[in-house]
């Protein structure tokens, strides 16, 4: 059955009425592939009622980013979602979810710096602003997030435990094409040039694993065998970090054995900016 589409800011009344279950919520920004999909699929199992939001939002994008060229294709991302068993997809209009006079904003200070923070200023006081708005008009039980975005995955659970939201966050692991590259939306703009060189985060994160499998305990060490396979394939970094896998904190000393840390990078392939990470270490 296909999807009921829900364009109009839910009421209250709408988010509590008799449910009989659990609400799961799946955001996104549409244009979905396999990553999202395998997030529906795990709300699916964890929930009654599926709720899949598609936003474009503007608050998250800076002002000479990709907004307006967004990859968008409703009818495709309501088909995948009824494939996914998803029961409702919330499609607001960006003048209704802000309206005029629209001033509120949800900051998580710390482990918003840093990484792509440091890179895109403003980026997550839009991402936590847009969930923590759509926390409270659909008030979920359950929200499913890919590691995809790791630390967009600590931004949100952050500002949940601190505002006390009684809500799950499910943190789910990295859909790959079949060489490994990072499923994403953006990997539509990728020219045909672009593709294999694309390639590159992900073989300079497998680097890492294999250097430190081999023993290599070292951040800097490890952070160069990323980096050399990005400017191998001709990509420019934007960043390549290991920090601790909760506060992101960039790590200052030795990988601990027995420890886990996380490995993450941004680099321009072309004109496009992509991100992957892995952990590093230990589970
Ligand atoms: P979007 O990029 O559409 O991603 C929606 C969700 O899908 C995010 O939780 C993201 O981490 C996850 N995802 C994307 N690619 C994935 C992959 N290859 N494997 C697993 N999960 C993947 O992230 C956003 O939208 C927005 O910032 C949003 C949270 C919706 C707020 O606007």
């Amino acid at each position: 059955m296909p999807p009921k589409v829900v364009t109009a800011i839910p009421t209250v009344r709408w988010a509590n009425a008799p449910r009989g279950g659990r609400l799961a919520l799946v955001p996104t920004m549409g244009y979905l592939h396999d990553g999202h999909v395998s997030l529906m699929r795990a709300a699916r199992d964890r929930a009654e009622r599926v709720v899949v939001s598609i936003f474009v939002n503007p608050l998250q994008f800076g002002p000479n980013e990709d907004f307006a060229r967004y990859p968008r294709n409703l009818e495709a991302d309501l088909a995948r979602c009824a494939e996914a068993g998803v029961d409702e997809v919330f499609h607001p209009d960006a003048a209704a979810f802000y309206p005029p006079g629209f001033q509120t904003h949800v900051e998580v200070t710390q482990v918003s710096q840093g990484l792509c923070g440091g890179r895109r200023p403003g980026h997550f006081r839009g991402v936590a602003t847009v969930v923590y708005r759509l926390f409270q008009l659909l008030q979920p039980d359950v929200a499913f997030f890919g590691e995809k975005d790791f630390q967009q995955l600590r931004v949100i659970q952050r500002m949940t435990a601190d505002l006390g939201l009684p809500i799950e966050i499910v943190g789910r692991p990295i859909v790959r094409e079949p060489d490994g590259l990072a499923m994403s939306s953006r990997n539509a703009y990728l020219t045909a040039a672009d593709r294999p060189q694309a390639l590159a985060l992900f073989r300079g994160l497998s680097a890492a694993r294999e250097a430190y499998a081999a023993g290599e305990r070292m951040p800097g060490r490890l952070i160069e065998r990323c980096r050399s396979a990005l400017r191998a394939a001709g990509t420019r970094e934007d960043y390549v970090e290991l920090c601790d896998p909760e506060t992101l904190q960039p790590l200052a000393s030795e990988v601990r054995t027995g420890a886990e840390s996380r490995l993450l990078v941004a680099a321009f392939v072309g004109k496009t900016r992509l991100i992957d990470n892995a952990r590093i270490g230990e589970q």
